[in-house]
């Protein structure tokens, strides 16, 4: 175990990351635990995170001094670097010049940390203090203009330090930093990987559930499938999915849910067709909030139905699967109880008289890390490296009301787009490929000889590390014209092809 303090920057969930990369399990805690309490967890290391104040500044958070005393091994990064300065003996001070971004860093005596890197290396940096002498029995290993010391350790001790940020991509060799640290100075073992992670989830669960009842809503994205995965390898037939079609998914994907999940793992599902009851619920809607807010209360009844004919027939169903992962746990506070009800996929909504616990086996993880333990269970790749979809649905991709009609027009060409996309190989490049069916605007066209009167899609694909923010993709030509020319010549009543160049913020991704 590492742990990653917070001082309060976007970056310790990166670190806890890029830990993890190499192996080690990690996790973010908050800058106020005491030493007592990061020792009792027993951590292999612990990473001090960079912070977005000086240490000077009043109120600014503190390293516990205590800490040093515990034998920990500790890696201070940017202000975790110079807070560790500070409570170590040494000095930190302005020096006048402020290096943010790009600045190179050269390395005078490389030490551990630093072994087999090249000097001058190019690192990110982001600071206006800078540590000026490191503590007594440390040694000064690089220097950069604005840094008379950008990096010390003192091995022996199991101390070491970068003004650097060592975890972002323009780092140069960050990660090889971080792992001479992890492995070279505090003696981590990279064992945690995908086999392991499955092996102690299992375990987890198993504990948990007992022998009793669990049900799980499946959405037809990665991380319900990957979560029931887990609880059916621990449980077997101890679980039951529900899985509610309401007629909203793209082309195929109910199918592949039904079949393809099935044959993987061998869950005991329960399939509700709700497709009618769905798109007669939205007839004549065409506010966005009113539909989401329609999918949303469809979605709770029936899935509140289904669960109530499974615990009919069966008395000990006490648990509910949930996909929470990592980032959402660290974000409500990194505390124990419910999970953060982020969607209508969630769950959130079920009735006081329908109480389960909850079994949360993704709690832990990263999105990269639920994609390789669905690899390691044996799921097909089409739902490991499934792109994120809104539990809406295409609901919110048709502008305008959503009708039958219009919804196997955007399934024809959302079809479209991602069978292109996967043939250029550019799945993995892209976050997220939403094409939008514009049904309430028509553009006059020519078609063979004859003029046409028909619909705009626009494609919508954008680059994104979390969604909360988005660029648009820059998809080369080539893959854009096949994509238009394959829509305009095959689904009928689409006539134009357009895309969608704004970056998120100012544009959401979804258009409603
Ligand atoms: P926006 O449009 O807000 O979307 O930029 C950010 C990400 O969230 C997805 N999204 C949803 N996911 N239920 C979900 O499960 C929803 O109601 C919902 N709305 C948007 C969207 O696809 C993108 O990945």
């Amino acid at each position: 175990l590492v742990l990653v303090v917070d001082f309060g920057a976007q970056y310790a969930q990166l670190i806890a990351r890029r830990v993890r990369e190499a192996n080690v399990y990690s996790e973010v805690v908050p800058h106020t635990v005491t030493a007592a309490e990061i020792a009792a967890r027993k951590p292999k290391a612990v990473i001090l995170s960079g912070g977005p104040q000086s240490v000077y500044a009043p109120g600014a958070p503190q390293v516990d001094p205590a800490l040093f005393e515990t034998g920990v091994a500790t890696f201070g990064i940017c202000y975790g670097f110079q807070a560790m300065a500070r409570a170590l003996g040494g000095d930190v001070a302005r020096t006048g010049i402020s290096e943010f971004g790009r600045t190179s860093a050269h390395i005078g005596t490389p030490g551990t940390l630093l072994a087999d890197l090249p000097s001058p290396l190019r690192v990110w940096m982001s600071h206006g203090d800078s540590v000026a002498a490191a503590p007594a029995g440390f040694t000064a290993l690089a220097s950069s203009e604005g840094a008379p010391i950008a990096a010390f350790e003192d091995a022996g001790r199991g101390f070491a330090g970068v003004q650097w940020h060592p975890e972002v991509l323009h780092t140069q060799a960050g990660q090889k930093v971080l792992e001479q640290f992890l492995f070279d100075i505090a003696g981590c073992r990279p064992d945690w990987t995908a086999a392991n992670i499955v092996d102690d989830a299992v375990a987890a669960v198993r504990e948990q559930v007992g022998d009793k009842q669990v049900i799980c809503g499946l959405s037809g994205g990665v991380d319900s499938a990957v979560a029931a995965a887990l609880v059916q390898r621990a449980v077997g037939d101890q679980l039951t999915c529900v899985f509610v079609d309401h007629g909203l998914l793209r082309e195929g994907e109910a199918e592949q849910v039904k079949r393809d999940f099935v044959a993987a793992t061998g869950v005991d599902l329960v399939v509700v067709d709700a497709a009618d009851q769905f798109v007669g619920a939205l007839a004549g809607v065409t506010d966005p909030e009113t539909k989401r807010k329609i999918i949303g209360r469809e979605f709770i009844r029936t899935f509140e139905a289904a669960a109530r004919d499974i615990t009919r027939s069966a008395d000990d169903v006490e648990f509910l699967v949930q996909g929470t992962l990592y980032p959402d746990v660290v974000e409500s506070g990194g505390g124990e109880g419910a999970a953060n009800i982020k969607s209508h996929h969630n769950v959130g909504g079920l009735p006081d008289d329908l109480q389960f616990a909850l079994v949360e086996p993704l709690r832990t993880l990263f999105k990269d890390e639920v994609r390789a333990v669905g690899a390691q269970l044996g799921l097909p790749a089409e739902i490991v490296w499934r792109h994120p979809f809104p539990g809406p649905g295409l609901g919110i991709r048709i502008i305008g009301e959503v009708t039958r009609e219009r919804l196997t027009i955007l399934q024809q060409a959302d079809a479209i787009a991602r069978a292109e996309l996967t043939a250029a190989g550019l799945d993995r490049d892209v976050w997220q490929f939403p094409v939008v069916l514009l049904a309430d605007v028509r553009s006059v066209g020519v078609q063979g000889d004859g003029r046409t009167y028909g619909h705009p899609v626009v494609l919508r694909p954008v680059s994104s590390e979390d969604a909360m923010t988005a660029d648009w993709s820059r998809l080369p030509y080539e893959v854009l014209e096949k994509i238009s020319t394959r829509i305009t010549n095959e689904v009928r009543e689409v006539n134009r092809v357009v895309l969608d160049i704004t970056s998120k913020p100012p544009g959401t991704i979804e258009w409603e």
